[in-house]
């Protein structure tokens, strides 16, 4: 368990999907999260093969994440082969974050067998990244989404896997802490700003991709990231259609429609089903009310104003 201690040094404030949420590195989190990444900092051993997704919670992880799985694991298994891993598993489980899968609950796991290159997922913000990770020539990609639809998501998502003796949180009340910053791995700004300046001095090692790039143009950011983790398509897989196959086989739609995401539980906690609600980009207009509108630019123009990164 985390410390007292260590929870009683940090500050606090009032949570969302938990009761209270704590800053540590200037993000907050849940309790037991903290202690996870302390150990995942302390004790992860990178390898140069290593690709490592990225992201806010709600911001395009699954899809990412089954993306990388089908471009990396594309000679063992063809993207349109009928038992296609993707097909049959939770993405979660087949790229399987740090905090939680494997540095939560005091768990140090031993890593250094896993087949590679190894696939990992965090949402560990790119400052708080263990020292090994920034020293390896490991691969990142992180993804973020527009504030505005990132809101929405994330909280009909919160309230559909709160424990039941939580009051859910009103769409006025999420809003608000949203906008504070406080929502777990929050404030968003931060996050992003931190994954965006990283790509800017190491373009090498971070690649940043907003969930409105893969949805306006996913064959070209599909290319790119084949491209930057150093596995480009050659022209006979381009003619033989493979980077469609790629696309269909990770669409919302197909993923959807599978019966371990219709049914299936991530963490023996989280219905699989989800993770997969609209899938589309502008669904915001249909939540916001003109004050928030106006409240939510006016955060972003003050936290992402003058950085380069806008949506
Ligand atoms: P919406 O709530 O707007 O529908 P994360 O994977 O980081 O938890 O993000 C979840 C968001 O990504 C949800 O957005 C979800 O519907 C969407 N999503 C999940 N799988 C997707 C896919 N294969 N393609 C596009 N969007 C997807």
């Amino acid at each position: 368990h985390e410390s007292k201690e260590l929870l009683l040094s940090l500050p606090r404030e009032k949570g969302w999907g938990h009761p209270y949420f704590y800053s540590y590195q200037d993000i907050w989190y849940s309790p037991g999260l903290i202690q996870a990444i302390i150990s995942f900092q302390n004790h992860f051993q990178s390898k140069e093969s290593d690709i490592i997704i990225t992201s806010l919670p709600k911001s395009g992880t699954t899809w990412l994440k089954a993306l990388t799985f089908a471009i990396v694991n594309r000679n063992r298994f063809s993207p349109s082969q009928q038992n296609h891993p993707l097909l049959t598993s939770n993405v979660h489980d087949l790229v399987p974050f740090f905090e939680v899968n494997y540095y939560g609950n005091n768990q140090i796991p031993n890593l250094s067998n896993l087949p590679e290159p190894r696939l990992f997922g965090t949402h560990v913000p790119f400052n708080s990244l263990p020292d090994s990770i920034m020293k390896s020539k490991c691969k990142i990609i992180y993804i973020c989404r527009n504030p505005f639809d990132h809101f929405v998501s994330f909280w009909i998502f919160i309230n559909k896997v709160i424990p039941s003796s939580m009051p859910k949180l009103s769409r006025e009340e999420a809003f608000e802490r949203y906008s504070n910053g406080v929502t777990e791995f929050g404030p968003f700004w931060i996050h992003m700003l931190r994954y965006w300046r990283g790509s800017k001095v190491m373009p090498n090692k971070v690649m940043f991709l907003t969930y409105e790039d893969l949805k306006g143009d996913i064959n070209f950011f599909l290319k790119r990231m084949a491209e930057f983790l150093g596995i480009p398509f050659n022209s006979d897989e381009e003619s033989n259609g493979v980077i469609e196959s790629i696309i269909e086989l990770c669409s919302f739609e197909k993923m959807k429609e599978l019966e371990v995401n219709k049914n299936g539980k991530f963490l023996q906690k989280y219905e699989n089903k989800h993770f997969f609600r609209k899938g589309e980009v502008g669904d915001w207009v249909n939540h916001f009310s003109p004050w928030m509108e106006e409240k939510l630019s006016k955060v972003i123009e003050d936290k992402l104003g003058g950085s380069g990164l806008s949506f």
